[in-house]
């Protein structure tokens, strides 16, 4: 008889609901129990917020979008902002209330799902004596030691689908649209996106463009009679010597600046050099909403499963990881030491190179 605990952290993303629904059939099904923290760590601070999960209770979720138990990329808790009387913000250190509250409500171990920055705490957890196993989640597809993260598919063929609808119009209109896609430090969605939906130019965080190329190449194209021309852009992509743009300050608690503005302001640049009608569009959290496709329902559901035969094997502070299409555990450190970027020498990006796709370098 086991007692496990379930979160869901940082930015949501397709898939989270069916692992939930995964680890409570695997659970259940060895006879252990399961409960879920609310908002990543707010359910070891308030018992309110810490729900048991039975089968009835996750009936079909391992469809649907978004996670029954809310997720916040605001809640480290080894650097939690709180508001003293003085209206000042402090940062404090709230991990040993969570690890007392851990071993007080009796867990033998929790199944953290998140991206780089959810594991990161989850690992400093992992530090403190809490039995954890890590799902890797983010629709960036950007942690390291698993070939995939679940979301990603869904976010690029959401992307996919909105560059095929862009085309019609760019076309009708002799345009440039330049969508915006997600990818804080790689260009994974719109590499994958721009390749399958046919984009001119493709912008990605890894290669530094030069926007003379970008224009360039929308000039071969009206030269080859194409007066219409998609470019796609991940939100973390910077021209060379230039910088990221991002909106301003980040948040409050919130570790990174929120990013955005890219897409505007290479259309802006366009308009200026080109005097060519130049539209751009960000396609923002679409990208992290919605029903998960089917490959990312499996990989969540093979992720879940996978988890609780780690719990079975006692192989904690790692990370379930699809290597080469097999369920692996890989230390959770290792696949928090850097992102996964894009490999500029690989077939993708070879792919796109050959079939006329420019990356403004
Ligand atoms: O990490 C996933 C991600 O979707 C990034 O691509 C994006 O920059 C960020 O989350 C947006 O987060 P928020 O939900 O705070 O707007």
């Amino acid at each position: 008889m086991k007692k496990v605990v379930i979160s869901t952290g940082g930015g949501d993303a397709p898939g989270l609901n069916a692992v939930i629904y995964a680890v409570v059939h695997a659970c259940n099904k060895r006879g252990w129990e399961v409960y879920g923290s609310r908002n990543g760590y707010a359910g070891f601070l308030d018992i309110d917020e810490m729900v048991r999960l039975m089968p009835r209770d996750v009936t079909e979720i391992y469809a649907a979008g978004g996670t029954i138990l809310g997720s916040t990329n605001k809640g480290n808790p080894f650097s939690k902002p709180v508001k003293n009387l003085a209206g000042e913000v402090q940062i404090i250190d709230i991990s040993d209330t969570i690890m007392r509250n851990y071993k007080r409500m009796g867990f033998d171990c929790h199944i953290a799902i998140g991206g780089d920055g959810s594991l990161e705490i989850a690992h400093r957890f992992a530090q403190l004596g809490m039995n954890v196993i890590g799902v890797p989640k983010t629709i960036d597809n950007d942690l390291l030691m698993t070939d995939r993260t679940f979301g990603f598919d869904t976010a690029v063929s959401t992307a996919t689908n909105a560059l095929d609808k862009v085309h019609s119009t760019a076309k009708s209109h002799d345009r440039v649209m330049v969508v915006e896609v997600m990818g804080r430090d790689s260009g994974w969605i719109a590499l994958y996106s721009g390749i399958s939906g046919g984009a001119d130019v493709i912008l990605i965080p890894e290669i530094p463009f030069d926007l003379e190329k970008v224009c360039e190449k929308i000039s071969d194209n009206e030269l080859r009679d194409k007066d219409y021309s998609i470019v796609v852009v991940a939100e973390g992509a910077r021209a060379e010597g230039g910088s990221i743009i991002s909106k301003g300050e980040g948040e409050l608690g919130r570790q990174e600046v929120l990013l955005g503005g890219i897409g505007e302001w290479v259309a802006q640049q366009i308009r200026n050099r080109m005097d060519k009608d130049t539209r751009s569009l960000v396609l923002g959290h679409l990208q992290r909403g919605g029903s998960p496709t089917t490959f990312d329902r499996l990989l969540a559901l093979r992720f879940g499963a996978a988890a609780v035969r780690m719990i079975e094997a006692g192989t904690f502070d790692h990370m379930v990881a699809l290597v080469s299409s097999r369920m692996t555990a890989v230390p959770i450190a290792d696949a928090i030491r850097n992102r996964k970027r894009v490999d500029l020498a690989s077939d993708k990006v070879l792919t796109a190179r050959d079939i006329g796709i420019c990356f403004g370098d």
